[in-house]
């Protein structure tokens, strides 16, 4: 697919935005306190690794491609189980409680930023793909939003 000059800039501002996502989620993944959000940390980053790869294709000249499994149903089947209680560490549970606002702030500016730039793009290839990407972000937000309300964060 061939891209205009200022097509090919912003979707390499979207790529160092999605390295810089998933920079952030190994960070969280190692340092969160409980297990199971390590574990969603984990697999968000690896979505955000995906993220970087798709963009990364249609910068080199590539076909947009469209994950085909369904990410809605992973957010429906996403039911944590409550890690921390009163008896656990508040310290343990306020660090985790900051981990998952901080990446919820971040999934909001950046499906703002997909948001703001579908409109830029030529071919609906492309936009359905960042359209596609923002909705993923959404998701990650939301079984974030999941995770902070099971345990009593939110
Ligand atoms: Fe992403
Ligand atoms: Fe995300």
């Amino acid at each position: 697919m061939i891209l205009t000059e200022k097509e090919t800039t912003i979707l390499k501002d979207l790529q160092t935005q999605e390295k810089v996502c998933m920079e952030h989620y190994n960070l969280c993944a190692s340092t969160a306190k409980d297990g199971c959000l390590k574990d969603l940390f984990t697999q968000i980053a690896k979505d955000e690794q995906e993220h970087y790869e798709t963009l990364g294709n249609v910068i080199n000249g590539g076909t947009p491609t469209i994950k085909a499994a369904p990410a809605a149903s992973r957010v429906d089947s996403y039911q944590p189980k409550a890690a921390y209680t009163d008896s656990s560490n508040q310290m343990d549970k306020q660090h985790d409680a900051l981990l998952c606002s901080d990446s919820i702030g971040n999934e909001k500016m950046v499906s703002s930023e997909y948001n703001t730039n579908v409109f830029r793009f030529g071919s609906g290839e492309i936009r359905k793909m960042l359209n596609h990407i923002q909705t993923e972000e959404q998701e990650h937000a939301e079984m974030i939003y999941k995770y902070k309300k099971a345990n009593s964060m939110a």
